[in-house]
């Protein structure tokens, strides 16, 4: 399933009508340009490959802070159904949520609060771009953020709470302001000791903390 052909199955007038109702903010970046299906279309796609979704037997799919709700319209046509979760504070998220058709469950992750109760285990479990471990910017302009502490809270919710026994949680951060990578040598070491394998921007850990995850695994 190409990129092309998914982009080809969006009302992508309504997209642009939704942008118009919900206008950019002052100085957004490009890069929150909901509206531009395919720029999202094919970065949606490239993280559904390299997660070997093209070829995995059918899934369910947890997309934590899914925001418009494109990666699990991608990962629909690879044969995989899920659920979003978000806050609803972006009437754009929404509106294309709902173009999209993708369910999502409106709750806020806090730090050391167990995630609402969802009724039901997933095969995998993604953040794209996470930006809930971000708490309030301090003086400086720095983001305060989660501790090594609210990190293995957290995942140790999601493990217990949310996962298969075969099942895998990939976090995909940001690059830092100073283009540094979000894995600072503390936060390395905290996700290493949770079993996580680590790939440029990515952390990827099992439900088992002892079992590396493969980012190309297709069994369920
Ligand atoms: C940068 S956007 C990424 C959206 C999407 N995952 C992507 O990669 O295109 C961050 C998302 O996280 C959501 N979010 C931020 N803080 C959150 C929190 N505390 N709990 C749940 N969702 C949150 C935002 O609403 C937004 O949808």
């Amino acid at each position: 399933m190409s990129s092309r052909r998914i982009l080809a199955t969006l009302d992508r007038a309504e997209l642009a009508r939704l942008r118009e109702r919900y206008p950019h903010r002052p100085n957004a970046r490009k890069i929150n340009a909901y509206e531009d299906a395919a720029y999202w279309i094919d970065i949606n796609v490239e993280r559904a490959q390299d997660l070997w979704l093209d070829r995995a037997p059918p899934l369910r799919v947890l997309d934590l802070g899914c925001g418009a709700g494109y990666f699990l319209y991608v990962c629909r046509f690879f044969g995989h159904e899920g659920l979003g979760f978000d806050t609803d504070e972006e009437p754009l998220f929404r509106g294309t949520t709902e173009l999209l058709n993708v369910q999502r469950v409106i709750a806020r992750i806090e730090p050391r609060v167990p995630l609402p109760d969802l009724e039901e285990k997933f095969d995998l479990i993604t953040a794209h771009r996470v930006c809930f471990h971000r708490i309030s910017r301090a003086e400086n302009g720095e983001w305060v953020e989660w501790t090594p502490a609210d990190w293995k809270f957290f995942i140790n919710d999601v493990r217990t709470r949310f996962m298969k026994r075969d099942g895998r949680l990939l976090l995909e951060f940001h690059p830092r302001r100073d283009g540094n990578s979000f894995f600072t040598n503390q936060l390395c070491a905290c996700f290493l000791s949770e079993g996580a394998r680590i790939f440029r921007s990515k952390a990827l850990l099992s439900a088992d903390p002892t079992r590396r995850p493969r980012f190309k695994e297709v069994k369920k």
